[in-house]
């Protein structure tokens, strides 16, 4: 077969990537981030929502996988899997540190999962729909995150900065993997109507349900109609670092026909976390 006329790769992903079984011990402060019980809340919120969410994640892959025929997109979804079921263990480990300072995390856990079986009464097409576009926040809020590494590594413990770090780089590596499949498994026009659809309906339900996982945190601390507390995490989300307001473009970039993950090219970031951690490089080439 020549070069003209080989059948094109359903993965534009620009990195080989493995899944990292790496055991973590984060969590293990009360006020882990700075001191700050709000920026703390943040965080333990979204760690609320990792265990169902991602186990949804490999749910509506899973069911679709058998319909992708590249060998190389099979092969990612395979360490996909792999990613993000670690990075379910890894978030309830966490949480279950967290309860020990009297947080109901496990009941935050199974309100994400009573959330999350809206999601599994839509048709598969659609519950991947809904996991392509959940991966699209967790990659742009990675990638907000990696960028302010610095500020993070000055506000935590070192512990906690590997685990945040480390998920934050595999989200970013296997950030095309979902898009690619339901790219390559539905008509153009669908493909974009699902998107589309999925990415209203899902920071809708994402933001809700992330505020109202604060907001049971804080109650803890009696804090949750403290306005300063509230005033810090929409600082935190909106000021400095400010995620929710440097993703707005590549929240945006999303409505784009053509759009795809790795038109924001930054493998860069993962580069040289592999080099701090003495992995060697097998970025590919763009
Ligand atoms: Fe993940
Ligand atoms: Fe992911």
């Amino acid at each position: 077969m020549t070069a003209e006329n080989a059948t094109p790769s359903q993965s534009r992903s620009r990195l080989t990537f493995t899944a990292r079984n790496i055991r973590f011990e984060g969590g293990e402060h009360r006020y882990w981030y700075n001191g700050d019980p709000a920026v703390s809340a943040y965080f333990n919120a979204l760690s609320a929502l990792f265990p169902a969410g991602e186990t949804f994640f490999c749910d509506s892959v899973r069911a679709l996988r058998h319909e992708a025929k590249d060998p190389k997109l099979q092969a990612e979804i395979k360490e996909f899997l792999a990613q993000e079921a670690i990075h379910s263990r890894e978030h309830h480990l966490y949480n279950k540190r967290i309860s020990g300072f009297g947080y109901p995390m496990e009941k935050l856990e199974q309100r994400s999962a009573d959330m999350q079986k809206i999601g599994y009464m839509l048709p598969k097409k659609l519950q991947l729909g809904l996991t392509v576009a959940l991966e699209h926040y967790t990659t742009i809020i990675s990638d907000c995150l990696i960028g302010v590494r610095d500020h993070l590594r000055e506000s935590v413990a070192p512990k906690d900065y590997e685990f945040w770090i480390w998920h934050s780089i595999e989200e970013t590596e296997h950030k095309s993997v979902a898009f690619d499949l339901l790219k390559s498994t539905t008509s153009p026009l669908g493909f974009y109507l699902i998107r589309v659809f999925s990415l209203f309906a899902t920071t809708l339900s994402f933001n809700a349900i992330l505020m109202w996982h604060i907001w049971t945190l804080l109650k803890v601390d009696g804090l949750q109609w403290n306005p300063k507390m509230w005033g810090r995490v929409l600082r935190y989300q909106w000021v400095f670092p400010g995620a929710w307001r440097v993703c707005a473009p590549a929240w945006f970039a999303w409505l784009k026909p053509g759009f795809h993950p790795w038109d924001h090219d930054n493998r860069e970031l993962v580069a040289v976390w592999k080099a701090e951690h003495g992995e060697t490089d097998t970025t590919t080439a763009a």
